[in-house]
């Protein structure tokens, strides 16, 4: 927003966007605004590298009946900067790291937010950069999380796996099991309030389900004490923008369910999928 324009040029790109979101009004919720501000405040000073760091190691040779390993024992890393560093910056556990990537995209953001993102894996902007959702389709969330009155900083953003796979293909089933525990213990430090599931792979791969994202979405879900709300992924809104609108209505509950007070279950928090 700082870069020089006019700001009535900025205004009016940016009601473009939220009219291509198919939203008809505004409203100014100061409300809404202030309170995430002062929470906002009594955020815990950045969390530090934990000595656990080393400690541990990720048991890849006992998969479970549906092919996914089991959970490896996380839970001493007390932090995302903790587990940033077990993980590493060039991790070999799986075939990944000889098909073509660069980095281990680990995630971004607020380390305490009430709403996280989760994508399937990096691309190549991403690979290049280390950082989630920086691309074409990362651009657009950023928009997204705009539209909700939120900046980017104060969300944390992830994938369902952590390294690029060759030509943005889909994950493989051994590439999920092995990387997916260090997503779910990002999501158990930061213990999100609700999580976005961003497109089919994540919201199926999170949700141990086939059911279509079309059926997902709208609509949600229990997932690791989190309320998780699947929508489409933003490169797939790139493509048919025409589902922007149901985005919108996907991102319009989830400012809802962050609005509510913790704990508290009110009309939106209607119980749509499996618990886990
Ligand atoms: N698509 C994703 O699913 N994740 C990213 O980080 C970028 C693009
Ligand atoms: N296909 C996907 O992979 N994701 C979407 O969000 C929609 C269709």
């Amino acid at each position: 927003m700082s870069d020089g324009q006019d700001p009535r040029a900025q205004l009016r790109a940016h009601l473009q966007f939220y009219a291509d979101l198919g939203i008809a009004g505004f409203s100014r919720d100061a409300a809404w605004t202030g309170r995430r501000a002062a929470e906002a405040g009594h955020r815990a000073p950045e969390e530090r590298i934990a000595s656990a760091s080393n400690a541990l190691s990720v048991e890849q040779d006992a998969s479970t009946a549906d092919g996914r390993l089991p959970t490896a024992d996380l839970s001493a890393l007390d932090s995302l900067e903790a587990l940033r560093a077990h993980i590493g910056p060039q991790c070999t556990r799986c075939k990944l790291c000889q098909l073509g990537r660069k980095q281990v995209v680990f995630g971004v953001g607020n380390p305490q937010a009430d709403l996280m993102f989760v994508g399937e894996a990096p691309g190549s902007d991403e690979d290049e950069q280390g950082v989630p959702f920086v691309g074409r389709a990362g651009q657009l969330l950023t928009k997204i999380i705009e539209a909700i009155e939120m900046r980017r900083d104060d969300v944390y953003i992830a994938n369902v796996i952590k390294c690029r796979p060759p030509g943005n293909r889909n994950p493989e089933p051994d590439e999920v099991a092995v990387c997916e525990p260090f997503l779910f213990r990002q999501i158990d430090l930061v213990r999100p309030r609700v999580i976005v599931a961003l497109g089919k792979f994540a919201a199926q791969s999170l949700l141990r389900t086939d059911t279509p994202i079309t059926k997902l979405r709208g609509r949600v879900h229990q997932f690791r004490g989190a309320t998780l709300v699947p929508t489409f992924h933003p490169a797939y809104l790139l493509r048919s923008p025409d589902k922007k609108r149901e985005t919108w209505e996907d991102m319009k509950l989830v400012r809802s369910l962050l609005r509510q007070a913790p704990g508290e279950t009110g009309p939106a928090a209607v119980e749509g999928g499996e618990a886990r």
